[in-house]
């Protein structure tokens, strides 16, 4: 081909150089700015090597805005991130009616020292879109933003602002100086379907559900595409403000009306439990008529004060509650029963189904538990069986249609050793000394199986974050060798360039896919403290547990050092640990497995050299005059309940325990205050009565 452009006369090349330029900036266009490339990665490469092989032989021809030299490398996420000064939290969920009955319960029993509080309730629809937060100044809409982690999320001001149920300017003049307006954005049934007939017609992407169209809607570079695709809006809540605007949810919904914003009709106030149930049912009867989708119904104290007193815990407010509505079901055939290994060892019986089309997703696989679960409900391969999937958790089996089992259904024998490393499967001991449900392969690390599971954890959304290395990627750089620990994930690009097939070369890759994984690889290197301990995979560590970890503990070096102590035997490293509300036995046994593991600690201190972490920083006030203190609460409190007091404490950004070490700066002390106020006394920490626990509050 050389040869053949050397010869090409200087005309011919500069039209085949403008023709290349503009294939190539198109696809740059909708590969960058659109998440959605228009050719293959390799077709890419064709056009770039050749686009330089001319500028090599007519270099008089080579444009000023040449693409040549241009490396593929963009930001993993073009949307620019914003901090919510006001996290966006996420809801608690309730199931049955008990577990509403419970809310309520829970909330009357927060506030019983008021004796005559009348508690009442918003009973708002749950719309299933995407949350967004607008910020309004002075009246105008100024940014606009996703919710991400719930602290952190991506700038879609453009987007927004073509969305018309949103006004740009808040009518009336009663509103904040500065105010962030919440709510859902979301896309009605007729328009999901309209777009999605027109993509089957023109070859485009084909959605899901209205919930990922509005989603994908929403992360578009070129506001133009938002633009044509109807999407709405419901406010609901708010974020930031700079004074106060109303004093129960009703009222702010109804300023949030008067202002401009569409507001959901559905929405009443409640005074007892049976009319929260009652305004459920109804909205449920309703809900095939809506026209778009919910997938619940929202309760909420109705006063804001009180939602205030009550505050919220790592993620979720305690004033407020979604109940879902239950899951869909469908009926279908059990064609295999398959073992999973997953990341803590856990041999996962799965059912291979036929596919099934459950409230608009296609599922083939549901999870069967364990080994007990399969006898107890009677489960074999060829039944047909009743499956339910309820919102993004795994589709269950409900139950078997013993009436339609075919005579040559199949009874499973659960296998007593791991199907991938072939170790003799162990029996978990729960506290009681009992065998567990579950069967572990013990190897650990030494199972290729939890290594690929561990990898894909580590690499997860809540974990490194690291986009464009999913699961597919892990186990086929696992499977190539080029990724066996995590830090190998940081060795990729170097092992990548010695490598004979580097990835730019490989199908599904290219130039432009190989960078862009690079630079996601490169930016996870600077991590937040709660987002690696989550991302170790510990067991019993999730999101939430990783966040009290990291807040107690400040940085990794203080956790580690402390989880070693413990180790060593040092009790009161381990009380201290003991101490943070939320962590028992059974998750401090965990981090001493976790840690005392030789190849764990080998992986850990290899990876280690790749990081930075960065110590956990709390969002709430910082300089009060107990932030970061450890406060214990003991006696009984007359004011407010003990929860309410804890609430308070944290909101002012202090830790609370439940027990008195050294470690403890500040002990409240009610009536009949025993043994935790006596060692208080003994150790010389400083004591309040709750009088003057309230005042500190109050200032
Ligand atoms: S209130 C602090 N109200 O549900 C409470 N959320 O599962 C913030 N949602 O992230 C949420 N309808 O995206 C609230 N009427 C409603 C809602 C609603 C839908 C979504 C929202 C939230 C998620 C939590």
């Amino acid at each position: 081909m050389d040869e053949q452009i050397a010869n090409w006369s200087e005309q011919k090349a500069k039209k085949e150089l403008d023709r290349l330029h503009e294939i190539i900036k198109k696809a740059d266009e909708a590969y960058y700015n659109r998440d959605n490339p228009d050719i293959s990665d390799a077709e890419y490469d064709k056009y770039k090597q050749e686009y330089q092989k001319i500028e090599k032989f007519f270099p008089q021809l080579k444009r000023a805005d040449s693409l040549s030299e241009k490396v593929g490398v963009t930001p993993t996420s073009p949307f620019a991130k914003i901090t919510h000064i006001v996290p966006m939290l996420s809801l608690g969920n309730a199931f049955t009616q008990r577990d509403v009955i419970d809310f309520v319960d829970r909330a009357k029993k927060f506030f019983r020292h008021e004796k005559n509080l009348q508690l009442t309730f918003s009973v708002e629809p749950k719309i299933d879109g995407i949350s967004a937060s607008i910020k309004y100044e002075n009246g105008h809409l100024v940014q606009a933003s996703t919710r991400g982690d719930g602290e952190i999320g991506e700038d879609i001001t453009a987007n927004i602002m073509v969305i018309k149920d949103i006004p740009k300017r808040l009518k009336g003049e009663d509103y904040p100086k500065i105010i962030e307006v919440r709510g859902e954005v979301y896309m009605e049934h007729k328009e999901f379907e309209r777009l999605n007939e027109k993509a089957r017609r023109e070859g485009g992407q084909i959605y899901v559900n209205p919930r990922n169209l509005a989603a994908g809607s929403l992360r578009q570079l070129d506001p133009k595409i938002t633009a044509s695709r109807k999407l709405k809006f419901f406010a609901y809540a708010w974020g930031y403000i700079s004074s106060s605007f109303a004093k129960t949810q009703i009222e702010a919904l109804e300023k949030f009306k008067k202002w401009g914003f569409r507001v959901n009709e559905l929405t009443i106030c409640a005074s007892s439990v049976e009319e929260m149930l009652a305004h459920y049912h109804l909205i449920e009867e309703k809900r095939a008529n809506l026209g778009y989708d919910i997938d619940g119904v929202v309760y909420k104290i109705n006063r804001l004060d009180l939602q205030q007193r009550m505050g919220a815990d790592s993620s979720k407010p305690r004033w407020a509650i979604a109940h879902k509505f239950p899951a869909e079901k469908a009926i279908t055939k059990i064609e295999k029963i398959d073992i999973q290994v997953g990341r803590t060892g856990a041999l996962t019986p799965v059912a291979r189904l036929k596919p099934v089309t459950v409230g608009g997703v296609v599922i083939r696989n549901a999870t069967l538990h364990n080994e007990d679960e399969i006898k107890r409900k009677d489960i074999r391969v060829g039944d047909y069986v009743v499956v339910q999937r309820a919102g993004d958790v795994i589709p269950q089996i409900v139950k078997v249609l013993i009436k339609h089992r075919p005579k040559d259904a199949k009874q499973f024998s659960f296998p007593h050793k791991c199907p991938v490393c072939g170790s003799k499967a162990v029996r978990d001991i729960d506290e009681s000394g009992e065998f567990g449900a579950i069967w572990r392969c013990p190897a650990g690390l030494f199972c290729p199986a939890q290594v690929v599971e561990r990898l894909k954890h580590f690499v997860s959304k809540k974990g490194m974050n690291i986009e464009g290395l999913g699961e597919k990627q892990i186990e086929q750089f696992h499977k190539e060798g080029l990724i066996l620990t995590p830090a190998d994930i940081y060795r990729l690009k170097e092992r990548d360039e010695q490598s004979r097939t580097p990835l730019r070369e490989r199908a599904g890759y290219g130039e432009k896919s190989a960078n862009k994984l690079f630079l996601a690889i490169k930016n996870s290197r600077s991590v937040e403290l709660d987002n690696f301990i989550y991302a170790l995979g510990i067991r019993h560590i999730g999101e939430s547990n990783a966040k009290l970890l990291a807040r107690f503990y400040g940085n990794f070096a203080n956790f580690e050092s402390a989880i070693f102590r413990i180790i060593k035997g040092d009790e009161q490293a381990k009380e201290q640990l003991l101490s943070i509300d939320g962590i028992g036995e059974v998750i401090v046994e965990s981090l001493v497995d976790f840690f005392s593991n030789k190849k764990n600690q080998e992986v850990l201190a290899d990876l280690l050299k790749y990081l930075d972490i960065k110590p956990y920083s709390i969002s709430e006030i910082k300089n009060s005059e107990i932030s970061s203190k450890t406060v214990v609460f003991t006696g009984s409190l007359e004011k407010i309940t003990r929860a309410e007091a804890k609430a308070m404490a944290e909101r002012m950004g202090a830790k609370v325990s439940n027990s008195v070490s050294s470690k403890t700066d500040l002990v409240v002390a009610g009536e009949n205050a025993g043994s935790k106020l006596k060692r208080a006394k003994q150790l010389g920490i400083k004591i309040m009565n709750e009088q003057e626990w309230l005042k500190i509050i109050e200032n």
